[in-house]
C-alpha cells in the first residue's frame, strides 16, 4: 500500500490546475446508461472512483474508452447491456455505484444493486433512494444483501425527500428523465454536482427546471441520445488547495476552478484571515497572513460549508489562535482524522457532534492513518506544516478522489514523496 511521506514546513508558490470534480464525473457516468447512444464526458479527473465506476460499467457490458490524446475525455457507450447488476466487490470500494441503480431500472425495467452498508464517515443508508424509486412506480425488496427493483414503466410523480440526499436526488433524476409524466422533486440537493447532471440530462434530451434550486421538475422523455459534456471543475479539490496555501504560507493560484461553487468555504477561510482574490472569473489566488484567527464552522449542505471540506478546515483551525468549534451535521462518524492531529501535537476535543480546536498548536511530523477520503487530504494539509516528517499511510483513499495531488503540491514548492 502506497504512503506518502511529508517534508513540512515548504511554502507554496505557483498555480495549480483544478481537475474536474469527482462526485459530478461519477452520476455523468451512470446517465450512460440511460441511452443505447454514445455519451462523451470531457475533464473527467483520472481518480481511482472513475476506475472503479468504469469496471463497474463496464461489468454490465457498456464500452468505456478513454481518448487516447486526453485521459480525462472518456466515451461510455450503453448499447447492449449484459448484466443489470452492481455486485458487491464494486459497491463495497465506492458508494456512488448506486447511482446505476436509477438509470438502469428506468432504462431495462429491472435492476439488482449490492447494498452499500456503512462505511468510516457513517451508516450512509439508501432508504431515501429506494422510497423514491418506489414512488416512481417500482417494487423494490431487499434480499441477500442486494436491492431489486423490477418496473414495467416508471410514471411522473411528486417526491419530497425527507432529508435532502446528494445522490439521492441524483439517482431520481435520472430515473424520472425515462419515467412517462412529470415529476416532481421537493426538499432536493442544490449541490452544484446536481445542476451538472441536470445540464447533462438536458442536452440527452430531458427536460429539467430547477436543478440547483430544492425543487427541481423533470418531464420524462420516452427516450435520451447521444451528448457530450465537460465536467464541472472540483470544488472540494479547489477547496482543499486553497486550505493548503493557507496553512503552508506563500501564494498560491488555481487555474480553472469555479469560485461561485466556494462561496462558504472563501467566506470562512477569509474569516480566519487568508486573502484570497479572484483574478479572473475561473481562477483564484490564495495568501496566507503570519497570523490566522479561529473560526467555528458548522457543516451544512450546499450552499453551506461542504462536510467534504470539514477534515481540512479541521487542520487548518489547529493553526489558528483561539477555540474554533466545529460542527457536522451531515455524517455522524466524520471525525476520525481528528485523532491522527492529536498525535501530531494538535488540541482537539470531540464532544459527540463538535469538535472543539484549540490552536495555535505546532505540529510535528508522526505516522498517521487516514480513514476516507477527505480525512487523508487533512493528513497531507497537517503534513504541510508540521515539523519534520509526517508519513501518510492508506494513501489509497486519496488517490480516489485526488489525482496525482503529490505532484501537483510537489510543483508548487511542497516535499511530498509517495512510497510503495
Ligand atoms: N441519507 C439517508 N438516507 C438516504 C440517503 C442519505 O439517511 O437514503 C443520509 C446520509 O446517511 C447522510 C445524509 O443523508 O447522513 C446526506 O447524505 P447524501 O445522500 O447527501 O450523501 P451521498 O449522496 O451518499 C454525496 C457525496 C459525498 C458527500 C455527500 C454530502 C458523491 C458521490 N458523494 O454522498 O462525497 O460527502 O454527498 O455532501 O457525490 C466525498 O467525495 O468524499 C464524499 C463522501
Amino acid at each position: 500500500m502506497d504512503k506518502f511521506i511529508i517534508q513540512g514546513g515548504s511554502r507554496l508558490e505557483g498555480a495549480v490546475t483544478v481537475s474536474g470534480a469527482k462526485n459530478a464525473a461519477l452520476p455523468a457516468m451512470a446517465a450512460a446508461l440511460l441511452t443505447s447512444e454514445p455519451l462523451v464526458l470531457a475533464n473527467c479527473p483520472a481518480v481511482r472512483d472513475i476506475a472503479t465506476m468504469s469496471q463497474l460499467l463496464g461489468h454490465m457490458g457498456v464500452r468505456v474508452e478513454k481518448d487516447a490524446r486526453d485521459p480525462h475525455r472518456i466515451t461510455l457507450h450503453a448499447e447492449r447491456i449484459a448484466r443489470r447488476e452492481a455486485p458487491y466487490d464494486l459497491v463495497r470500494t465506492m458508494r456512488a455505484s448506486v447511482l446505476t441503480l436509477g438509470p438502469l431500472l428506468a432504462r431495462f425495467g429491472q435492476a439488482r444493486v449490492s447494498l452499500p452498508g456503512g462505511c468510516a464517515i457513517g451508516a450512509r443508508p439508501i432508504d431515501l433512494h429506494l422510497k423514491a424509486l418506489e414512488q416512481l412506480g417500482a417494487s423494490v425488496k431487499t434480499e441477500h444483501g442486494y436491492v431489486e427493483a423490477r418496473a414495467d414503466g416508471l410514471r411522473g410523480t411528486r417526491i419530497l425527500f425527507d432529508r435532502i440526499t446528494v445522490t439521492g436526488t441524483e439517482n431520481v433524476m435520472m430515473a424520472a428523465a425515462l419515467a412517462s409524466g412529470e415529476t416532481v422533486l421537493e426538499n432536493a440537493a442544490r449541490e452544484p454536482e446536481v445542476a451538472d447532471l441536470a445540464e447533462l440530462l438536458g442536452k440527452m434530451g430531458a427536460k429539467i427546471d430547477g436543478a440547483g434550486t430544492s425543487t427541481v421538475r423533470i418531464a420524462g422523455a420516452g427516450k435520451l441520445h447521444a451528448a457530450e459534456h465537460t465536467v464541472i471543475p472540483d470544488r472540494v479539490e479547489a477547496g482543499t488547495l486553497l486550505v493548503a496555501g493557507g496553512i503552508a504560507g506563500g501564494d498560491l493560484e488555481l487555474l480553472s476552478c469555479r469560485p461561485d461553487h466556494l462561496t462558504a468555504v472563501m467566506a470562512k477561510l477569509q474569516d480566519a484571515g487568508i486573502t484570497i482574490t479572484s483574478t479572473d472569473e475561473k481562477s483564484l489566488r490564495v495568501r496566507a497572513p503570519g497570523r490566522l484567527q479561529s473560526v467555528d464552522v458548522t457543516t451544512e449542505e450546499y450552499p453551506g460549508f461542504a462536510t467534504d471540506m470539514q477534515a481540512q478546515y479541521m487542520a487548518l483551525m489547529t493553526q489558528a489562535e483561539g477555540a474554533a468549534v466545529i460542527t457536522e451535521t451531515i455524517f455522524e462518524n466524520r471525525f476520525l482524522h481528528a485523532s491522527e492531529m492529536v498525535r501530531m501535537g494538535a488540541d482537539i476535543t470531540i464532544e459527540g457532534r463538535q469538535a472543539i480546536v484549540r490552536g495555535k498548536t505546532p505540529l510535528s511530523g508522526a505516522n498517521v492513518i487516514a480513514s476516507d477520503l477527505r480525512a487523508s487530504a487533512s493528513l497531507v494539509l497537517a503534513g504541510l506544516v508540521a515539523s519534520g516528517e509526517t508519513v501518510v499511510d492508506r494513501v489509497y483513499h486519496l488517490d480516489r478522489g485526488y489525482e496525482r495531488i503529490e505532484e501537483r503540491l510537489n510543483s508548487v514548492g511542497a516535499r511530498i514523496r509517495r512510497v510503495r
